[in-house]
């Protein structure tokens, strides 16, 4: 017989039926709740709500674990490509290297951007934050395919995909070329995704720029492990703005301004902000971490995560990579060694201890891009291009899905009840 719970409200009993996950996820099925009893629930930052059901992304929080379509993420970084994880996420399955070598086709063939473009990026001022500008084109990309726009297309919706995936390297590039003054560099389609990614960062039509294999794989490696991550803030946002049918371009470009903030995708940024703050004035972690215990607007940022109530796994394969990335540049980075040191210090101080606070992808993340070249204000956008193929999937399986509705919460109002209109004159 189908497990159910009870809930007992007014002196009534009501059956609401239990929903299993193929990992023993467990929830309690309130679909009908308002019907049945006039009930809503109320749980702010949805912490305790399930919005969807998905076979994309696993995560078990309490032990740190998270797989990709069935695959613990260490294995994809350690065994795949970023291409090859996008192709697993999109399409359910590990392509075999037929697949593999016409997913990469496909992607590759549409990295030019319309020659509009190049008009477009002189709109904005040139101390526009990348994420402005790569939200803001991404959305644009819209006004390009007017034709074809239909999410419940399966076609089309395919063909975006690839589309968004193919010119997004592109965009991020010519975005931070456009910030620095550089002409912009065309795509190699030759190179491989993160190659050709910091061939058009770094190159110059000048000078040939050799992409080093260490720095490439480091950024491959990167966008694998922040590809998916089930329901957070910006893949909500995605799929709510595409359970009103908005297309794929409109869904995403809202799903990069979600990630921006600093207590999500932003936080990257954040950290080696705060680390170049401690650098600068306090030497010491120590200080710094007495003053984040004390002070509630003061956060450890890179730590803490809604989810995972132990080390982030993603935050496990960052931290070993740094050291070879630095070695890759021949350099060292006094912000990691302050890192290493706050890490160690949160790890054994009561207050991290009690409240589960473990290092989360970002604590890391920082240090390999800055000693890489990038800029901080660009941390993020390397953040919305791993993520994309994570969102898109979510995207395509909502509109698989024939459960999907319209995403639309509900509320418990607390302001004025109804009252008589004072004309102005009587005001006062
Ligand atoms: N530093 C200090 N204290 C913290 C931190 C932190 N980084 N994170 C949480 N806490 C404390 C809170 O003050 C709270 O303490 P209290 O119980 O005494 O009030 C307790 O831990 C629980 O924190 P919440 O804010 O309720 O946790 P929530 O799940 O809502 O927030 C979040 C998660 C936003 C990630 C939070 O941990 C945070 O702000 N971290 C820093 C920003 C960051 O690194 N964000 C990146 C997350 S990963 C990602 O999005 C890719």
């Amino acid at each position: 017989m189908a497990k159910t719970a009870q809930l007992i409200l007014d002196g009534k009993t009501y059956e609401l039926p239990v929903v299993e996950g193929s990992e023993g996820e467990r929830a309690i099925d309130i679909s009908k709740l308002r019907a049945t009893t006039g009930y809503i629930t109320m749980d702010p930052g949805y912490a305790n709500t399930g919005s969807c059901s998905s076979a994309i992304t696993y995560i078990d929080g309490e032990e740190g674990i998270l797989q990709y379509r069935g695959y613990p993420i260490e294995t994809l970084a350690k065994n795949s490509t970023f291409l090859e994880t996008a192709y697993l996420l999109l399409h359910g399955e590990l392509p075999t290297g037929d697949e593999l070598s016409k997913f990469t086709e496909h992607i590759t063939y549409h990295s030019l951007l319309h020659e509009d473009f190049r008009h477009m990026y002189r709109a904005f001022p040139l101390r526009a934050h990348p994420m402005a500008v790569v939200s803001s084109l991404v959305g644009t990309l819209s006004t390009f395919y007017q034709d074809s726009l239909d999410p419940l297309d399966e076609q089309a919706r395919q063909e975006h995909a690839y589309r968004i995936m193919a010119k997004l390297p592109t965009m991020c590039a010519w975005a931070y070329k456009y910030s620095v003054g550089h002409p912009f560099m065309f795509p190699k389609n030759r190179l491989s995704y993160s190659a050709n990614l910091l061939h058009m960062m770094f190159g110059t039509p000048a000078e040939d720029y050799e992409v080093h294999p260490a720095l490439s794989k480091a950024i491959d490696t990167l966008l694998i492990l922040h590809a998916d991550h089930e329901q957070n803030c910006s893949t909500s946002t995605m799929r709510i703005v595409g359970s009103s049918h908005a297309n794929l371009y409109a869904s995403a470009s809202s799903a990069i301004n979600a990630l921006w903030g600093p207590l999500h995708g932003g936080a990257n940024q954040a950290v080696i902000e705060m680390l170049q703050y401690i650098n600068a004035n306090e030497k010491s972690g120590r200080a710094f971490l007495e003053r984040v215990k004390k002070d509630p607007d003061v956060r450890l940022m890179g730590f803490g995560h809604r989810v995972y109530k132990n080390y982030d796994p993603r935050a496990k394969v960052l931290k070993e990579m740094t050291r070879d990335v630095l070695e890759a540049v021949g350099t060292s980075n006094p912000l990691l060694d302050i890192a290493i040191e706050i890490e160690e210090m949160a790890l054994s101080d009561d207050y991290f201890v009690q409240r589960k606070l473990y290092p989360n992808v970002d604590f890391y993340s920082g240090i390999i891009y800055q000693a890489m070249g990038i800029p901080v204000n660009m941390f993020t956008v390397f953040f919305a291009l791993g993520r994309m193929p994570g969102w898109i999937s979510q995207w395509m399986e909502l509109h698989q899905d024939p459960a999907s509705r319209i995403g639309r919460p509900r509320q418990i109002y607390v302001g004025e009840n109804k009252r008589e209109y004072v004309p102005i004159e009587k005001r006062g």
